[in-house]
């Protein structure tokens, strides 16, 4: 069995998408980077569309990094005021599509403003059982990991757990979203060849899909492409093939 043509599809349970290029997008038109971001809003539509329509479980869209609030405060201020208002445009329709609203990250760096509109959409759709959409906001890999440790040495000290009984699953079970699964699938956008701290212990497996399209022009059939691409691949997770 060649990688291009596995008997079995390999599934897709949960993607992940690092939206990157949009101030590229916005520069290259002779507009402002912030023009980017706006524009960023039809892409996540039609990603959170597809992931709907064919049976995608989880959408993680990277919004917003650990290392994005060093960037000048008002392109900071621009995004996070965009940030508000797509969850007020959207929450209806994401609400009716069944879609649920997650977060992942550092969330109580964000403004209040846009964190009590995030918060209450995803009390809102808490309930909803279609696709999981999780918004990386503030969101650092290796800041979760440091997180997780601190709840871990802190069991550590309570005496809850040993040392030796820290496993592989302990820490998986300290992220922040301990019952979502590692991605299968990550894209990123722009041509960047990196992973620029997105879920870096969930990612140790999961196949990676770079283009060069800028985020902003991200339409569904490169979606499609992507995914196609993908679920021609195999999997072995360090196994062999032909056993
Ligand atoms: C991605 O686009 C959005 C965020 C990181 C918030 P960029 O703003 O990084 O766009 P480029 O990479 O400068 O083109
Ligand atoms: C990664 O993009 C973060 C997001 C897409 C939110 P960046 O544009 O911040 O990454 P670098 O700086 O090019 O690595
Ligand atoms: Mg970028």
């Amino acid at each position: 069995m060649t990688s291009s043509s596995p008997s079995v599809l390999a599934p897709l349970t949960h993607l992940g998408i690092i939206m990157d290029g949009n101030g590229r997008w916005a520069r290259s038109r002779g507009l402002k980077r912030i023009e980017g971001h706006k524009a960023a809003e039809t892409s996540i539509h039609e990603s959170v569309e597809y992931c709907g329509e064919t049976g995608i479980g989880y959408l993680t869209l990277y919004a917003f990094s650990t290392e994005n609030w060093k960037r000048p405060r008002a392109e900071v201020g621009f995004i996070m005021a965009l940030l508000k208002r797509f969850i007020r445009r959207n929450i209806d329709s994401l609400d009716q599509n069944r879609v649920r609203v997650r977060a992942t990250g550092r969330l109580n760096d964000l403004p209040a403003g846009p964190l009590r509109e995030l918060r209450s959409a995803m009390e809102r759709t808490a309930g909803n059982d279609g696709l999981q959409l999780i918004l990386a906001l503030s969101y650092g890999g290796r800041a979760e990991l440091v997180d997780g440790f601190r709840r871990i040495a802190g069991m550590v000290r309570n005496g809850d757990i040993s040392p030796e009984g820290i496993t592989e699953d302990t820490i998986s079970s300290s992220l922040y979203l301990p019952d979502v699964p590692d991605p299968d699938l990550v894209i990123r956008t722009s041509g960047e060849l990196r992973l620029s701290n997105f879920l870096l212990w969930q990612s140790a497996y999961s196949e990676l899909y770079f283009t060069d399209v800028l985020w902003p022009d991200f339409r569904k059939k490169h979606l499609m492409e992507a995914v196609e691409e993908y679920r021609r691949r195999r999997r072995r997770f360090g196994e062999v093939d032909d056993v």
